[in-house]
């Protein structure tokens, strides 16, 4: 297993760290793992002037997986578009044609009071978002600002064809098999004809899962329903832009970004794996990040790409019984419970493991 690692910016490198020894303690019980770090991001152009450098792209190009930390810090602000560090990770999703992305909502028993809902709303939350994450209003040509009748006027395209939108539908299908088989595609058809086409092609996708029961959502209703009752919802399937928005809405469903990891993955379940929050600059550098997204990232990768369920069921249950035991990074912490750094949230973790 060729593992790339891109620690990439604030947070990064504290949580990759925690990452990298839950996998050297697969490593010590017999799995081939080989890791290799490379530069993404902020870094990157510090370095080389660039977020996604070439030798970056060759790296992750010969990995099997990719294991990500987080991009981007507010001294990046001022740089152009194209060096901005958000464009390496919107870069390595397209070199790698990375179209499926997984970001689950589960809320753990333990955390039911983190969450800013009242917990009979969000107790036992399980959903899984799938986002496609290599077209739409994101990369859609044309785009940019110019001059229109002398007015500065923006504008960018919101595309997709078919086949982009029955890969991703193929995807969310068989996501909804393994679970309770209920698949609700999200869309804004009343308005939108690229969304019309999306609706159409899930609908025709729907005839190879009879086992799967499709509904229907228009986006604004979506995301009201997921605040009102999102317990109604197993598996979702979106389009970039509208995944993007309603992955964090859910993320806080939870009560805790910093618990949710993410996949993205190609035709192959090559993937490249991180955590869903972000580069948390505030926090850097001061052991306060909590480092279990990135471990259950961890877990994501030898499920999907190294098809090693057990491995991947030993890490989540280590996370389990660390939360069980009380164990509490500041963003989660309550009173009664144990406030940990990043590091001895690590110890916890591998103790367990
Ligand atoms: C995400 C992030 C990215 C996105 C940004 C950092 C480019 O918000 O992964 O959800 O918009 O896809
Ligand atoms: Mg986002």
């Amino acid at each position: 297993m060729k593992i790339a690692v891109l620690a990439g910016d604030g947070i990064g490198p504290e949580i990759i760290a925690q990452g990298v020894r839950v996998l050297d303690v697969l490593r010590r019980d017999g799995l081939k793992i080989e890791l290799e770090s490379g530069l993404l991001g902020g870094c990157a152009v510090d370095a080389t002037g660039e977020p996604f450098p070439d030798v970056t792209c060759q790296l992750v190009k010969d990995a099997d997986a990719v294991m990500l930390g987080a991009v981007g810090g507010p001294q990046y602000d001022a740089l152009s578009r194209e060096n901005r560090p958000e464009r390496g990770l919107l870069g390595i999703r397209k070199a790698l044609n990375l179209f499926a992305n997984l970001r689950p909502a589960i809320l753990y028993p333990e955390l039911a009071n983190a969450s800013t809902l009242k917990p009979e709303v969000v107790a036992g939350l399980d959903i899984m978002i799938v986002r496609e994450l290599t077209g739409d209003i994101y990369f859609g040509e044309p785009r940019g600002i110019e001059l229109r009748d002398n007015l500065r006027t923006g504008f960018n395209t919101m595309v997709y064809n078919e086949v982009e939108i029955r890969r991703i539908a193929h995807v969310a299908f068989q996501a909804a098999q393994k679970r309770d088989r209920k698949l609700c595609s999200v869309d804004k058809m009343n308005v939108l004809e690229c969304t019309q086409l999306w609706r159409d092609v899930v609908t025709e996708t729907a005839k190879d899962y009879p086992d799967v029961s499709l509904s229907h959502m228009l986006v604004d209703n979506a995301a009201m329903q997921l605040i009102r009752d999102p317990k109604q919802f197993d598996v979702m399937v979106t389009g970039n832009i509208f995944g993007d928005i309603l992955s964090d809405e859910a993320s806080m469903l939870t009560g805790s970004i910093g618990m949710l990891p993410s996949a993205s993955l190609d035709e192959n379940n090559k993937g490249l794996f991180e955590p869903i929050h972000g580069s948390a600059p505030d926090i850097a550098g001061k052991n306060v990040a909590n480092p279990l997204a990135t471990i259950l990232s961890v877990a994501m990768m030898l499920r999907y790409t190294f098809n090693q369920e057990e491995a991947a069921l030993r890490i989540e249950s280590a996370v389990q019984k660390v939360l069980s035991q009380k164990y509490r990074t500041g963003d989660i912490f309550e009173p009664g419970t144990i406030l940990v750094g990043t590091v001895e949230m690590g110890d916890a973790v591998l103790k367990n493991l």
